[in-house]
C-alpha cells in the first residue's frame, strides 16, 4: 500500500528523502504508522514454510482454486482458531480473502449500491472510510465510549432509518482502542436479528491482547445467526504483505458470497499464499509468532505510556489493553494544525479528523506502538512534546 494512501508523511517528502529499508523516510519518527516494524515480520518462519510447500510439489495451489479457499488451509485455520480461541470453528464457516480490506470491499459490492446508508462508528478506521467512499455509501455515525459502540444510539437511529449494515471494530478498536463489552455484543446481535440488519465486525486485533483476554470474537455469533459477518486478517499476526485474511460467517451467508462474480472469475483468493500459511500454521509457528508479538508490543505499550506521562502530562488517554493504538486527546488544541510543524521536526502522527466521518475529532491524535521499539518511542514522544509546545 503506498505511503500516500496510508496518509503518512506527505508523498512529496517520501519522493525526495532517501528511503532505506523502511517505508518511513530516514530520520523521521512516524508515531502514527499502523505498520509493523520490519524486524517483526517473520521471514524465517515463512522461509521454512515455503520450503515445505515447494518440496511438496503440489501444483494444485497454482491452479484456479475453490471459491472458499483451499480445503486443507481452511481446515488448518479452523483448527487453529478453535484451539487458540477455545471455540468450535468449522471450516465451512470460513472464506479466504486478500485481507480484511478486500473482504470489506467485497461485502460493500455484494450488499450495497451507491447512495445506500450504513452505520459506522465515530471514530472509525480511516481507510475503511475510503472503501465506503469508493462505494459511494452514505454514512451515519454512532458514538463509541469506553465499552465500545453505543448500542442505545444504534437502537434510537434504527427507529428512524435502516442501514444496509453496521460496521464495527469490536476489539481493541482502531483508533480508540476500546473493546465492546459482552453485554453490548449480545444486545447488538439481538437487535440485528430483530431488525434483520447485517453486522460487519472487523476483528483484526482480536489476537493481540496484552493483559487480559477480550470477550469472544463476534465471529462466534455467526454459527447461530445469519446477521453477523466477521472479517479477520493475518496482517497483524503474521505479515501484511501476505494479503491474506478470512471471513467467518454462517454457511448460508457464505453460500451467497461464493457466488460473487469476483470469486467466480478468479477462483478462491490467494491459494498460493494460503498453502504456505498452511505449513506455517501446522508447524505451530503462528501461535509462537503471536506470543512473540504480544511480548514485544506489551513492552512498547509500557514505553509509550511512560513517555506520554513524562513528556506530555496534559495528554488525555486510556492506555490500551491490546492492539496498536493510543487515542490521545489534547483538550482545546486543533491537532491537525500541528502536523506541518511536526513534519519540520521529523515527527508524524495521525490527526483525529482522519478517523471522523463528520470532520470532527480535531482534539485527538492516533499514536501507534507497531512501528518503533521502546527507545525510539520515547525519543518520538519527547520530540512531539517539544513541537506541540512550539519549541524546536
Ligand atoms: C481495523 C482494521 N481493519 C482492516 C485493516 C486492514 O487489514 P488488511 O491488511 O487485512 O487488509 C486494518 C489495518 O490497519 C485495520 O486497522
Amino acid at each position: 500500500m503506498s505511503c500516500q494512501v496510508r496518509h503518512g508523511i506527505s508523498y512529496t517528502l517520501y519522493m525526495i528523502l532517501p528511503i532505506v529499508q523502511t517505508d518511513v523516510p530516514l530520520g523521521y519518527i512516524d508515531l502514527g504508522s499502523g505498520n509493523p516494524s520490519l524486524d517483526l515480520l517473520p521471514i524465517e518462519m515463512l522461509q521454512r514454510a515455503s520450503e515445505l510447500y515447494f518440496s511438496s510439489g503440489d501444483r494444485r495451489t497454482l491452479q484456479y482454486g475453490a471459491e472458499h479457499g483451499i480445503g486443507y488451509f481452511l481446515t488448518a485455520l479452523a483448527e487453529f482458531l478453535s484451539a487458540y480461541l477455545q471455540l468450535q470453528v468449522n471450516s465451512d464457516a470460513l472464506l479466504v480473502t486478500n485481507g480484511a480490506s478486500a473482504a470489506l470491499d467485497m461485502l460493500c459490492t455484494l450488499y450495497t449500491k451507491p447512495g445506500d446508508l450504513i452505520f459506522v462508528e465515530e471514530p472509525t478506521y480511516f481507510l475503511a472510510r475510503s472503501i465506503f467512499a469508493d462505494h459511494k455509501l452514505q454514512v451515519e455515525t454512532i458514538s463509541v465510549d469506553q465499552d465500545g459502540l453505543d448500542i442505545d444510539e444504534v437502537e434510537k437511529k434504527l427507529s428512524r432509518e435502516m442501514p444496509k449494515f453496521v460496521y464495527t471494530i469490536p476489539t481493541f478498536h482502531n483508533p480508540a482502542s476500546v473493546t465492546l463489552s459482552q453485554d453490548r455484543r449480545d444486545r447488538l446481535v439481538n437487535l440485528a436479528q430483530q431488525e434483520d440488519i447485517l453486522i460487519i465486525a472487523d476483528e483484526v486485533y482480536q489476537f493481540l491482547a496484552y493483559d487480559h483476554e477480550p470477550p469472544e470474537p463476534m465471529a462466534v455469533f455467526s454459527s447461530q445467526v445469519e446477521q453477523v459477518i466477521s472479517i479477520n486478517s493475518f496482517s497483524k499476526i503474521l505479515a501484511p504483505g501476505l494479503r491474506l485474511g478470512w471471513i467467518q460467517t454462517h454457511p448460508e451467508v457464505l453460500s451467497r458470497l461464493v457466488r460473487s462474480g469476483l470469486l467466480g472469475s478468479g477462483g478462491g483468493m490467494n491459494p498460493f499464499t494460503s498453502a504456505i500459511a498452511y505449513y506455517l500454521i501446522q508447524a505451530g509457528d503462528l501461535a509462537d509468532n503471536i506470543a512473540r508479538l504480544k511480548g514485544i508490543y506489551q513492552h512498547r505499550l509500557a514505553a509509550m505510556d511512560k513517555a506520554l506521562g513524562l513528556y506530555l502530562p496534559e495528554a488525555e488517554y486510556t492506555a490500551p489493553h491490546g492492539g496498536y493504538y493510543f487515542w490521545v486527546r489534547f483538550p482545546g488544541m486543533d491537532v491537525s494544525k500541528m502536523r506541518a510543524r511536526a513534519w519540520k521536526s521529523k515527527i508524524d502522527f495521525r490527526p483525529g479528523e482522519l478517523f471522523s466521518s463528520q470532520m470532527g475529532l480535531q482534539e485527538y491524535m492516533r499514536l501507534s506502538i507497531s512501528y518503533y521499539d521502546a527507545p525510539q518511542i520515547e525519543q518520538g514522544i519527547m520530540e512531539l512534546a517539544k513541537c506541540l509546545r512550539g519549541g524546536d
